[in-house]
C-alpha cells in the first residue's frame, strides 16, 4: 500500500512542478459575504471594463438583489449603457468594432474567475507596466504580449520596469573582476515601480480596489457558492444526526444476537 502511495506521489510530482513555473502571483483573500467589497467592484467594473468586456450570463436584476442594492440605485449609478434592469449586462461594443481596435475580441467575464482564479485575476490587473515596443503601450507580467490597454492607469499611476545593477552571485559568492577588482554586475530587470503622483490613488488603495473588483468576478463567477456552502454545513449536520440513531438501532438490534 505504501508503495502505490509514493508511486502515486512520484506519477503527481511532474504535475507540481508544471504548475509551480511561470512569474508567481500575488495572493488575494475573496470574501463572498463582504457586499460592500462586492458593490466596490461593481462599480469599477460598470465604470473601467463593461466599455469592452460583457457579463453575458448575469443580469442586473439578479445582481441587484445578491449584492443588497436597490433597483433604483442600480439604475441610476450602474446602468449606463441603456439597458434595462431585467436585461443581461452585455458590453455595448460589437464584436466587429473589438477586431478592428485590438485585434482580439475581449472575452466575456462572466465566469473568468473560475477559469483563471482570484489569484491570477489579482495579479494581472496589477501588473500592467508601460512597455513603448506593445501597439498600445502597456504590457503585462503575468499575460505577456497581452492585447488588452492599461485601464486603471489613471488610478494606479503610470507603472514602469525598474531595472538596476546587481552583482553576479557564483555559488553563493560575488564575482570579481580580476583585472579591474570591482565587483560583476548585471542589469536585472524585475521590478515594477510606479511613477509617483501619477495616479489617483495610493498603492494600497489600489490594492483593495482590485481587490473589490476581483472579489465581484468571484461572485459572478460562482453566484451560488454561498448558498451551496450553506447546503453542505446542513447535509454534514444531517450525518451527524443521523449516524447517532443509526449507532442506536445497531446497538438494539446486537443486543440480543450476542
Ligand atoms: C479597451 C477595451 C478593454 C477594457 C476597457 C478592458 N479590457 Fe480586459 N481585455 C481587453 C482585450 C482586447 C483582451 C484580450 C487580450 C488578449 O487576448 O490578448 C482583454 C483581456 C482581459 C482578461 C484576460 C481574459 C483571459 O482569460 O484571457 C481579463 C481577466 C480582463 N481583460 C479583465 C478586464 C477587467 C477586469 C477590466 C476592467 C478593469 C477590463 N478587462 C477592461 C480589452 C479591454
Amino acid at each position: 500500500m505504501k508503495k502505490t502511495i509514493a508511486t502515486l506521489l512520484m506519477a503527481a510530482l511532474p504535475v507540481f512542478g508544471f504548475a509551480a513555473g511561470g512569474p508567481s502571483l500575488d495572493k488575494v483573500d475573496i470574501d463572498l459575504t463582504d457586499k460592500a467589497a462586492m458593490q466596490d467592484g461593481l462599480k469599477t467594473f460598470a465604470n473601467y471594463c463593461l466599455g469592452c468586456h460583457g457579463m453575458k450570463f448575469q443580469r442586473y436584476e439578479r445582481v441587484a438583489t445578491d449584492l443588497g442594492i436597490s433597483e433604483e440605485d442600480m439604475m441610476k449609478n450602474i446602468v449606463f449603457t441603456g439597458a434595462k434592469i431585467g436585461d443581461h449586462m452585455r458590453t455595448p461594443m460589437t464584436d466587429a468594432q473589438a477586431k478592428q481596435w485590438f485585434g482580439v475580441v475581449p472575452p466575456d467575464l462572466t465566469l473568468v474567475a473560475r477559469v483563471r482564479g482570484a489569484d491570477w485575476l489579482y495579479t494581472y490587473l496589477r501588473t500592467f507596466y508601460a512597455d513603448p515596443t506593445r501597439p498600445l503601450g502597456a504590457n503585462n507580467v503575468v499575460f505577456p504580449n497581452v492585447g488588452m490597454p492599461n485601464v486603471l492607469v489613471a488610478l494606479q499611476g503610470n507603472q514602469v520596469i525598474d531595472c538596476k545593477q546587481v552583482p553576479i552571485v557564483e555559488n553563493g559568492k560575488k564575482v570579481f573582476d580580476p583585472l579591474t577588482g570591482a565587483a560583476v554586475t548585471e542589469e536585472s530587470c524585475d521590478q515594477l515601480v510606479v511613477q509617483k503622483g501619477t495616479g489617483s490613488m495610493s498603492e494600497s488603495e489600489f490594492d483593495e480596489t482590485v481587490k473589490n473588483l476581483v472579489t465581484f468576478l468571484e461572485y459572478s463567477a460562482n453566484p451560488v457558492k454561498l448558498k451551496s456552502q450553506r447546503i453542505g454545513t446542513y447535509v454534514l449536520l444531517f450525518l451527524v444526526v443521523f449516524f447517532v440513531f443509526a449507532y442506536l438501532l445497531k446497538r438494539e438490534y446486537w443486543r440480543d444476537v450476542k
